[in-house]
């Protein structure tokens, strides 16, 4: 299904990454000559005005790649998000006036902290970081993105998982009155994910709750998602309400919907084919029709970062 984007988005209001970089060294700017941040100039039309703020003291982490990142317009209206619709153009249509507040996270299981926190009190604890990660789809397209977000293991280790505790599960909303996708029985809802407690622990994986320095957008997850950089783009669970230690491998979505083409792990590899396409190249969103497609990276290129959690695990059969 094609739709169309909002008519009231001009070309001329979606911000070029000059514009970005430019604002951003304003601000910096801004930030060590008086201290305050003023409001950001216009993004664009496509997430409405009064969702768009600039998160605060927002830290550059290490961990970004200095690739140059894509667009905002490209990350916020090429997206999957089946809760809104299974077109990439359908969630910033029909996510836009989703409302990501009030917002709760229940943390069960296997942890000494369990409960249902307030948004607002459950990321209290943690600092914001921005982290530029490569980020790659398994249907064979990448893009680069500027996150914004939490560090997964800091969350983990402050809710303390008991020995019992061999993975982390995620849990998306499932409210069909704000959701309409999930009317559709496309997916067994809600959306699940998981990953394994070392997988969890590992420095790389966020939980975002921003891009591009603003409050994340609702077509790419409002208020937290997942970011995990070097596996599919479908471990990247978004509007997560549910948080769950478990013993037992948990349930994801995509696995139990097609387990033939889509693994627990989920680790890019290019030198394993998905059944109906090959995965060793890739195209990167907003090259343009002509730019040629790049060579896949094993574990997107994270590798030495997370190589060592599958030693003796064979990739082919865990994938
Ligand atoms: N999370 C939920 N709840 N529902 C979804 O349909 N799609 C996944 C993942 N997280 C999905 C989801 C897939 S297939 C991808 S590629 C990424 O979100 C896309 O994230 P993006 O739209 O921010 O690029």
């Amino acid at each position: 299904m094609l739709i169309r984007k909002p008519s009231d988005i001009r070309p001329s209001e979606i911000t070029s990454r000059e514009n970005y970089l430019n604002r951003r060294q304003f601000m910096q700017a801004g930030a060590i000559a008086g201290g305050t941040l003023l409001a950001p100039a216009a993004l664009g039309a496509i997430v409405p005005e009064e969702r768009r703020s600039r998160l605060p003291d927002v830290r550059e982490s290490a961990f970004s790649t200095d690739a140059t990142p894509n667009s905002y317009d490209d990350i916020t209206t090429y997206n999957n998000f089946y809760e809104f619709g299974t077109g990439k153009d359908d969630p910033v249509v029909y996510a836009r006036d989703f409302e990501p507040r009030p917002w709760t996270i229940t943390v069960e299981g296997h942890a000494e902290k369990t409960g249902t926190f307030d948004f607002d009190d459950f990321m209290r604890p943690f600092d914001l970081e921005e982290r530029i990660y490569r980020m790659r789809c398994v249907e064979a397209w990448s893009m680069v993105i500027p996150w914004v977000g939490i560090s997964l293991a800091s969350v983990v280790k402050h809710l303390q998982p008991t020995s019992r505790a061999k993975y982390v599960a995620f849990e998306t909303l499932n409210d069909p009155t704000r959701m309409p996708g999930v009317r559709r029985r496309v997916l067994d809802w809600p959306y699940r994910e998981g990953l394994t407690i070392a997988e969890a622990m590992n420095p790389l994986p966020i939980l975002a709750v921003g891009l591009y320095g603003e409050v994340l957008p609702n077509q790419n997850g409002a208020p937290i998602r997942l970011v995990v950089p070097w596996k599919y783009g479908f471990k990247g669970i978004k509007s997560i309400v549910g948080i769950r230690f478990t013993e037992k491998q948990p349930p994801c979505s995509w696995n139990e919907a097609q387990p033939r083409e889509y693994g627990f792990y989920a680790n890019v590899n290019p030198k394993v084919a998905h059944p109906r396409w090959s995965q060793a190249r890739e195209r990167r969103i907003g090259a343009g029709v002509f730019a040629s497609k790049q060579e896949t990276l094993m574990f997107n290129g994270y590798g030495e970062h997370v190589a060592h959690l599958y030693e003796g695990l064979d990739l082919r059969r865990n994938f």
